[in-house]
């Protein structure tokens, strides 16, 4: 039965879709860290190999990812709720304590990802109060036995298997 369009609802109704948990880093020219928790992360296609994912033009780092080259995504694995919670707020040293390297981009990696994808940023999309950013995979890295955190209306879930 469809409902009388209201954002709390359509919100809710969005939240009825499971998906993973990514952490996307970049890098700005001065050399500062950047990463923020989304769940927006999808596959594309396979030849050429891209992915995207989606940021709300009110982030603080908006202007960064939109001038970035590069960006990396971190696929957070079972367990790694608190990962994403650091990387969801605003405020603060997100980087504080946290195990990074580099790979070919200089975005961070978190080595500690169910999986890893690092890409060059080749298509911007307006998507409303968001901007969709599609990455071509460079290099990239998984665990093929690990679990994925997973998010669903609202909180972190496990698999069953
Ligand atoms: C599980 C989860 C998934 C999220 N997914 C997205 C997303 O796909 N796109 C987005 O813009 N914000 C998403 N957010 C909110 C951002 O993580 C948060 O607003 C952002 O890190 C703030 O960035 P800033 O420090 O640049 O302001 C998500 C938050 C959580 C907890």
């Amino acid at each position: 039965m469809p409902q009388s369009f209201n954002s709390r609802s359509f919100r809710s109704a969005l939240g009825t879709f499971a998906t993973g948990v990514t952490v996307i880093t970049t890098i700005t020219p001065a050399g500062e860290m950047i990463g923020n928790t989304a769940s927006s992360f999808n596959s594309v296609s396979l030849d050429p190999p891209l992915v995207l994912w989606s940021l709300a033009r009110n982030a603080l780092s908006f202007d960064i990812y939109l001038n970035a080259r590069y960006f990396a995504v971190n696929v957070l694995r079972e367990g790694q709720d608190e990962l994403s919670a650091r990387f969801s707020k605003s405020a603060g040293d997100k980087w504080h304590g946290i195990d990074y390297e580099f790979w070919d981009t200089g975005c961070p990696i978190l080595p500690s990802a169910l999986a890893i994808f690092e890409c060059r940023r080749v298509f911007t999309y307006d998507g409303g109060d968001h901007a969709i950013f599609v990455g071509e995979v460079m290099k990239f890295d998984h665990d093929p036995k690990g679990k994925p955190l997973v998010f669903w209306r609202g909180g972190y879930h496990r698999t069953v298997s």
